[in-house]
């Protein structure tokens, strides 16, 4: 019984989290219930390369369109290079992106890091991922192709609808107390920082439900 209701409760979750990417178009519409793909799944929900469109892309970096269900997220936008990218080991939000809103988020112009420069035609895989703070992710990937023609969203095809979102000022990342650096205290600043945003209590038992749905949901379906 408690199984039961333990599993509806992590279906629930899960359809309300899950994310879209709506620009650039993504390999698969992963919310379309389609058995063989899923969100949980890294790097890309378990699309290949190539199964959907490629976008064209400017070389200075483009837009980015999602459909965010939660009350907020973290959102993590990573690059791998190549027609079948399977290592996205740039990124294109260096710290955390914390999107606040439920609806359309569209971010005009996602800058690339300034170690990667690309060529007309080069191929590569924008992977965007989705957290919260436990770090429950969920992952879509889109192809693209860099072209020196193409360009960013603008106008009305980039707007954002009760989503706003920016990077979290470093100030507010780290620990309250700047004189702690971490050599004595044997990695505990990251425990103590998520404990500052939701609360030590609310951590500890929310990470309890999480995990027990995870193993629930892994086991199930
Ligand atoms: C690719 O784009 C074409 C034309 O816009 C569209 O008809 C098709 O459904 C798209 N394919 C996928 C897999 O989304
Ligand atoms: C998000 O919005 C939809 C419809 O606008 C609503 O049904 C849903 O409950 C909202 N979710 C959250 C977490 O606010
Ligand atoms: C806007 O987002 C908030 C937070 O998720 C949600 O509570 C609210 O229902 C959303 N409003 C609309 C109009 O979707
Ligand atoms: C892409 O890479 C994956 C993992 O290395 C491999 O399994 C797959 O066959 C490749 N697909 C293509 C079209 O090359
Ligand atoms: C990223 O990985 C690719 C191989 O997929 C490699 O060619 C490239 O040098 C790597 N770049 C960095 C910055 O690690
Ligand atoms: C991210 O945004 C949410 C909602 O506004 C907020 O509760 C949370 O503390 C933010 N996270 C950080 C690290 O600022
Ligand atoms: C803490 O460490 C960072 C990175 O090593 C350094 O920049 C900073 O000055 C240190 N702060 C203190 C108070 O020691």
């Amino acid at each position: 019984m408690k199984v039961t209701s333990l599993a509806v409760l992590a279906t629930a979750q899960l359809a309300a989290a899950h994310f879209g990417l709506e620009y650039p178009e993504w390999r698969f519409d992963t919310l379309s219930g389609d058995e063989r793909y899923s969100q949980w799944e890294y790097p890309c929900a378990g699309v290949p390369a190539g199964t959907g469109n490629r976008t064209e892309w400017p070389l200075t970096g483009g837009s980015i369109k999602l459909e965010l269900h939660h009350a907020w997220s973290y959102v993590f936008v990573n690059l791998g290079l190549g027609e079948n990218a399977t290592v996205f080991n740039y990124t294109l939000t260096p710290s955390l992106y914390n999107t606040t809103g439920n609806g359309t988020y569209c971010l005009p112009q996602l800058p690339l890091p300034t170690n990667l420069k690309v060529n007309d035609g080069d191929l590569a895989s924008l992977q965007v991922i989705t957290a919260d703070y436990k770090g429950t992710s969920l992952y879509n990937c889109a192809d693209i192709v860099f072209r020196s023609s193409a360009k960013a969203l603008s106008g009305d095809d980039c707007k954002s609808n009760n989503v706003t979102g920016g990077f979290v000022a470093a100030a507010t990342q780290g620990s309250d107390d700047d004189s702690k650096n971490d050599t004595t205290s044997g990695g505990n600043n990251q425990g103590s920082g998520a404990a500052h945003i939701g609360g030590a209590n609310t951590m500890v038992l929310s990470s309890v439900v999480g995990l027990a749905l995870a193993f629930v949901y892994g086991l199930g379906l």
